[in-house]
């Protein structure tokens, strides 16, 4: 087994009308009344959330910033990074998807952040965020895991860019995840939160086989329950129990348990963020369209651990299963209704394999994946095959 270090500071609080909890948990987390509340495009006003969550917490000087977009943008994450300065917010709460988590903790670290805080997501050399002002969650897409990890993908549509963050600094204190939430998802959403939480589970799974039989098995359980419960959440979103798993899933996903002591890939969300920079697909859809065709580019390194998915989580025994269990990833994102290929989105993205070979090799990303071997022509032919 690798060596490992894991430590997750994140409350979860799990289940229906828990809410009334939120006041006692804001006031252990800080001593200042001024509470900034951030949310999206109004999903969270129309399904009756942010009533309820200004009810609770009529004691405190809220002040609300709405409108952070889906891929959270860094202009307007900028606005109300001056809006929590001016009025010396002392703790946010983000009310929302990944979105609205992503961008809180984008505010967070850069409201104390003198100099412009896209060196940072630039990865400058010695441009860090450090200091945070504190975050809690009420979660309302079951997707990311953002709810109880400390990254955070920020965009700039300005640039075409889509950046990453992170770092111990950026857990939330506390993350509300309601299941009955998932009742007000459009499909859209379902889908691509079941996909996401999916390749999340792949990317630290699909690898090489290891010696940490706990983790590889606990993966196999997520992807697993998340095929039982696709089609159930699908038909049905308010059926609480298919809800609460999905809910489960996707924060145990991504809340760093199943990276122990594993390699982990990765490289299909680098690939994926690029396409969501460049031709506005949604985060979900992208990892269907580069997950496929990057097993099959690197099918050499990944066939053992294949054939153990195929076994496992598809039931296939016979001598191809490695291959197959590709075929049926790919036929399961279709199954949720998203489509596996570029060029199902967008017109115009016959230039997409060079301009994103350009993008890696002027970073210097010329090794990535779980054997640090993914070479930019493999980048690049990954890409061409997905158009
Ligand atoms: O903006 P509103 O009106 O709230 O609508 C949202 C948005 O349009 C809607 N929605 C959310 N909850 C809803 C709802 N609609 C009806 N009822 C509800 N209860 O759903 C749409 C998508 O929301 P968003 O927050 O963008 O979705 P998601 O949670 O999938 O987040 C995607 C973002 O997270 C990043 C992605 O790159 C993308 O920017 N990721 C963050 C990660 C992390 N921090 O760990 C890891 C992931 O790999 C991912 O990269
Ligand atoms: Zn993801």
């Amino acid at each position: 087994m690798l060596n490992f270090e894991i430590q997750n500071p994140t409350k979860i609080v799990f289940g229906k009308d828990q809410l009334p909890k939120l006041p006692q948990y804001l006031s252990n987390a800080t001593t200042s009344k001024k509470i900034l509340i951030a949310y999206g495009g109004g999903s969270a006003e129309k399904i009756g959330l942010l009533a309820k969550i200004r009810a609770e917490l009529k004691d405190f000087e809220i002040t609300e910033f709405g409108g952070i977009e889906p891929n959270p943008e860094f202009d307007t994450l900028m606005k109300a990074v001056e809006i929590c300065r001016e009025k010396q917010i002392g703790f946010i709460l983000a009310v929302g998807g990944g979105s609205v988590i992503d961008g809180v903790k984008f505010i967070s670290g850069a409201i104390n952040y003198e100099g412009d805080p896209w060196e940072v997501l630039l990865r400058l050399e010695g441009k860090l965020f450090t200091s945070a002002v504190p975050f809690g969650t009420v979660l309302t897409i079951p997707a990311t895991g953002s709810e109880a990890n400390s990254g955070a993908v920020i965009s700039r549509s300005s640039l075409k860019e889509k950046r990453t963050m992170g770092g111990p600094l950026f857990f939330p204190v506390f993350s509300f995840l309601d299941p009955s939430v998932v009742a007000t998802l459009p499909k859209r959403q379902l889908a691509n939160g079941i996909t996401d939480a999916f390749m999340h589970t792949l990317e630290q799974y699909l690898t090489y086989p290891t010696d940490n039989l706990l983790q590889e098995r606990e993966a196999e359980a997520v992807l697993s329950t998340l095929i039982e419960i696709a089609p159930k959440v699908l038909e049905d979103p308010s059926d609480y129990k298919a809800a609460s798993n999905l809910m489960w899933c996707a924060n145990h996903a991504l809340n760093g348990n199943l990276r122990c002591g594993v390699p982990t890939d990765w490289a299909t969300h680098m690939i994926g963020h690029e396409l969501t920079a460049l031709y506005g697909v949604d985060h979900a859809q992208s990892l269907a369209i580069v997950c496929p065709r990057l097993l099959e580019v690197k099918f050499e390194n990944k066939k053992e651990k294949l054939a153990q998915y195929a076994k496992r989580v598809w039931n296939l025994t016979g001598e191809n299963r490695a291959q197959e269990a590709i075929q049926q990833t790919e036929t399961f994102f279709q199954s949720l209704g998203i489509k596996t290929h570029l060029s199902d989105y967008s017109d115009a993205c016959s230039d997409a394999p060079t301009i994103i070979r350009n993008r890696f090799a002027e970073r210097n990303w010329v090794a990535m994946g779980e054997r640090q071997d993914l070479a930019l022509d493999e980048v690049e032919l990954i890409v061409k095959n997905a158009l």
